[in-house]
């Protein structure tokens, strides 16, 4: 069997976590008997210094192509400035929504042997098992008006907060289902006691739960969450939540886990049932201080194949063989710089890889 990858270094520490991923992918496909063609695509800050956009028409095209795509990160500190038309993060947004990859799915579980490793107590966190479904295509990211001008010599700017019933619909659904194959919790996020979108949110995700009598579906106001989340974190099953509040808790969830250089994630544009288009990427940015150092943690990329195997190529025991080469490297003592504890040895992000890749 041969699928078609497309691979999307893009900026910072991105191409060299990329690096890790394919090799770990790579040595899955030997290991198991699957070959994997890969097709290289510009994005991001990489994309914009050579063509001027941060998401070229040949790379949305390959997109299209492919079985699946794998993404390093995006963000490049010389087109940050805000002044600037076009920022590299406009190529993963172009992506997302030009895939329509509308359902974001990042699972944080525990390794137990980097418990300590994070800032919260270990009886905080010792059974957390949860995963964030976000909304990826609309909400705050994409709404119109978007816009800056100016009034009587004042900047104004603004951004919209706008969603559709379908939109929420199709997410929720997504959430249920999940939700449906694990422990049948469902915490719906939303600011109802304030927006309009949330109380619609809310409405469609009462009506959807008709559908779904076996999930126990709650709700909770983002800010509650935010808490909920440090505080009694493994109360959580599933998660699903509007866009802007998604980028926000995920990043917050990412703590639970101890570093961002762990968090896997998964954009997709159905239900994860196997063969689904998806794009694959760590949680984490650019870092653009580490990028070129061999420093950064491959974990996130390397958890992120797992995520596509499982999710994209319908390859659940070979998906399986990447978490678990990752937890027997980390039990053997294996740290990166962000994750580095009392006793553990220290690596680079090359050789975090290969002694992934050496365990499947
Ligand atoms: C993420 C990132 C992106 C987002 C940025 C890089 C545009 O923070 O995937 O969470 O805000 O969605
Ligand atoms: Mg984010």
């Amino acid at each position: 069997m041969r699928f078609k990858v497309t691979v999307l270094p893009g900026d910072g520490i991105g191409p060299e976590v990329a690096g890790e991923g394919i090799k770990v992918l790579e040595r899955a496909g030997e290991r198991f008997g699957y070959n994997f063609n890969l097709h290289y695509g510009l994005i991001g800050g990489a994309a914009i210094a050579e063509t001027g956009s941060a998401l070229p028409p040949e790379t949305l095209h390959m997109c299209q192509e492919c079985d699946v795509i794998l993404l390093g990160a995006v963000g490049d500190p010389r087109f940050d400035d805000p002044k600037r038309e076009i920022h590299p993060e406009d190529g993963l947004l172009g992506l997302r929504k030009g895939l329509s990859l509308f359902a974001n799915l990042r699972p944080v579980n525990i390794f137990p042997s980097l418990i300590d490793s994070s800032t919260l107590k270990p009886e905080v966190i010792k059974d957390v098992d949860l995963i964030i479904v976000r909304e990826l295509t609309g909400g705050l990211y994409f709404g119109q008006p978007k816009r800056r001008w100016q009034e009587e010599g004042k900047r104004k700017a603004v951004d919209t907060l706008f969603y559709s019933e379908e939109e929420i619909r199709r997410i929720l659904k997504v959430g249920f289902e999940i939700a449906r194959g694990r422990r049948k919790k469902l915490s719906s996020v939303d600011k109802a006691n304030v927006l309009q979108s949330s109380r619609l949110w809310r409405e469609m995700a009462m009506e959807v739960a008709m559908e779904y009598p076996d999930v126990e579906l709650e709700h909770i106001l983002v800010d509650a969450c935010a808490m909920r989340l440090i505080r009694r974190p493994s109360e959580f099953d599933v998660i699903v939540t509007e866009n802007m509040f998604g980028d926000i808790i995920t990043d917050e969830a990412s703590m639970l886990s101890s570093s961002l250089g762990m968090l896997p994630s998964a954009s997709i544009s159905g239900l994860p049932q196997g063969r689904t288009l998806g794009m694959y990427e760590p949680v984490h940015g650019s870092s653009p201080r580490r990028a070129g150092k061999d420093m950064a943690n491959p974990i996130a990329t390397i958890l992120s194949v797992a995520l596509m195997l499982r999710y994209s190529l319908g390859l659940k025991e070979e998906a399986l063989a990447v978490e678990r080469a990752v937890q027997s490297t980390l039990e053997e003592g294996y740290r990166t710089y962000d994750i580095m504890g009392e006793g553990k040895t220290k690596v680079g992000t090359k050789e975090m890889g290969n002694l992934i890749a050496q365990r499947i």
